[in-house]
């Protein structure tokens, strides 16, 4: 038995983490969990929005699946995501986007990964507001490390499951903050001679994306970039209620979906499991149980063909938890 940390968060997290603990126990999946939370809840009831009990579980475990939380807008505490991604050097934020037979969509075939560079840009948290003046200035602070990390990391998946990578950026206005990730990747692509890459400045990419997004495969981008476009990648593929995503870095990885806590919905009953239980899915692959894996995925992609088994996102009328429960019983 693996130990994962599990981290059940904000609004529609705990909803789904026990859609998506009920579905692994099922599937006899052979971990742990330890639960750990972070966010308003434990600041309401322990005074600590990221408890040192939290970090002790992810640096003893190296592995955690996690539900969304909250960050307030504007004033108020700085983003629990952003500080564990950047604590741990979780570089790499990977966000693929596929259509699923039974999920309606515009498009037929769109088959990506997106790799967001997840520590640095606009969310390294350079940000000063001079009261006196109305005056705020915002760092977008990129390295050339930080470019070959996230450049290599989506070269090497390109290399072993696809051909070609596209960099989006905004280089031609930004001219060094932009440059630097277009010059990490034509350093990088010389290890990598089988895989084809090309360069797309950011607003023609969102374009293309919505108009033909079955021409990408590899997509590798700043921080800010990839967060707007993992969303927009989510509309193409069935919404926000199906898309997974891991924060990986050398030595730790903690899986969790693109979205966020939905507190429109959050309590009801109306949430979609899919996105956090795909990122579990991921996480087994990362861990090398392919079978469950596999076994999970199955009987996710058979439940997902019959809408009257889905939740509301997908035009059916199932609750989360008679979702989860569909998806046991396909297993
Ligand atoms: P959101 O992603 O929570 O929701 C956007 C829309 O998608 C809402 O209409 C929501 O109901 C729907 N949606 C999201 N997940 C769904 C699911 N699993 N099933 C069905 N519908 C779903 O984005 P929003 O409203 O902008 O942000 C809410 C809060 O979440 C904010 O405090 C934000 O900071 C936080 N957030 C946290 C993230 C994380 O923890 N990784 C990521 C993104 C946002
Ligand atoms: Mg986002």
């Amino acid at each position: 038995m693996t130990t994962v940390t599990l981290i059940p968060g904000d609004g529609i997290g705990p909803e789904i983490t026990e859609a998506v603990k009920a579905i692994f126990t099922a599937a006899q999946v052979p971990i742990t969990w330890e639960e750990e939370n972070a966010g308003q809840t434990t600041f309401d009831s322990m005074g600590e929005l990221i408890p040192q009990s939290l970090i002790d579980s992810l640096e003893r475990n190296r592995i955690a699946l996690k539900g969304p939380i909250t960050t307030p807008v504007g004033k108020g505490f700085k983003s629990i995501n952003v500080q564990l991604r950047q604590k741990f050097d979780l570089y790499s934020n990977v966000r693929p986007a596929k259509t699923t037979a039974g999920v309606k969509t515009r498009f037929d075939n769109v088959n990506l990964v997106l790799f967001r560079e997840n520590t640095e840009g606009l969310y390294a948290g350079l940000e000063m507001y001079d009261e006196r003046l109305g005056i705020s200035d915002s760092i977008a602070r990129v390295t050339v490390t930080g470019c070959h990390k996230i450049v290599r990391a989506a070269f090497a998946y390109a290399d072993k499951n696809k051909k070609k990578v596209t960099v989006a950026h905004k280089a031609n206005i930004l001219k060094s903050a932009g440059r630097l990730m277009l010059e990490a990747a034509a350093d990088v692509s010389k290890e990598f001679p089988n895989v084809v890459w090309e360069d797309k400045i950011i607003d023609n990419m969102c374009m293309q994306l919505v108009s033909k997004p079955e021409q990408f495969e590899v997509i590798v981008t700043t921080n800010l970039f990839g967060d707007i476009l993992s969303d927009l990648c989510a509309g193409l593929v069935g919404g926000l209620g199906v898309v997974s995503g891991a924060n990986i870095g050398d030595d730790m990885a903690i899986f969790e979906a693109v979205h966020g806590s939905a507190p429109d919905i959050a309590g009801q009953g109306l949430a979609n499991p899919t996105a956090l239980l795909r990122s579990g899915i991921m996480m087994l692959q990362h861990m090398g149980m392919q079978a469950e894996a596999d076994r999970i995925e199955d009987a996710l992609e058979k439940t997902l063909l019959d809408k009257n088994c889905c939740t509301r996102d997908l035009g059916g009328t199932a609750s989360t938890s008679e979702f989860a429960q569909h998806i046991i019983s396909n297993l």
